[in-house]
């Protein structure tokens, strides 16, 4: 499974570049605001630091402007990948990029239908919303497993991008469910090392050590 960050942070990315984890970033309007910086400036930024795939989303909601603001979003850096919400005039703006080799990523999906069309509309990525489903008491799992079922029916490339992430059991639970990328919160994708057991043993283990009065360095 692939992790992308969910951050429009250059510093929380930083921090967690050298672990290896990071396979992409993901980005929204709400992300933006947050950061409080300039779309084109920090999305070069993370494009820049960042090794996979960076998620840039559209304002835009008519489908001939969705597409000129995904081609300006796109000529940021070769790893944008524009992020479409899940309306017919967004169908319309996946295809065209896709035509034009721009990748997709279609989010704001809460339905197995929504994914479908997204998949036929040649989407890269779907990006199934489980938090805020499980906000509205519906199980985001479910929705992940029935996309992940759909998909390999009709051997779709879409690749299902877990979205909307609260939790380490979110995460583990959209392993579980075959989704092939989870984008995940800063603090969610830092808090999946933690075991109690671990800290338990790591004590046991130096103060033993430390009781041999040796020293490896
Ligand atoms: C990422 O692509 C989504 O925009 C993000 O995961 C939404 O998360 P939220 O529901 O916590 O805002």
């Amino acid at each position: 499974m692939k992790f992308f960050v969910d951050t429009a942070e250059i510093s929380e990315i930083k921090a967690l570049l050298p672990t290896g984890l990071v396979d992409g970033v993901t980005t929204n309007p709400s992300l933006i605001m947050k950061s409080g910086r300039d779309i084109r400036e920090v999305t070069a930024e993370i494009c820049a630091l960042t090794p996979g795939p960076v998620s840039a989303e559209v304002t835009a909601l008519e489908a001939d402007k969705m597409i000129s603001e995904g081609k300006s979003l796109a000529k940021i850096a070769d790893n944008v990948v524009v992020k479409l919400p899940l309306t017919f005039d967004g169908l319309i703006a996946c295809k065209a990029l896709t035509s034009e080799g721009i990748k997709t990523n279609v989010t704001l999906c809460f339905s197995a239908n929504q994914a479908l069309l997204a998949a036929k509309a040649g989407a890269s990525f779907i990006s199934p919303f489980i938090g805020r489903l499980d906000d509205i008491n519906i199980d985001g799992m479910e929705l992940i497993r029935e996309i992940r079922v759909i998909y390999d029916n009709y051997d779709f490339r879409t690749e299902i991008l877990a979205a909307s992430i609260r939790s380490a059991n979110h995460v583990k639970d959209s392993a579980l469910a075959g989704a092939d990328v989870a984008t995940v919160p800063p603090g969610v994708l830092k808090s999946l090392v933690n075991h109690p057991l671990t800290d338990k043993g790591l004590k046991a283990f130096l103060d033993d050590w430390a009781k041999t009065g040796q020293k490896i360095l």
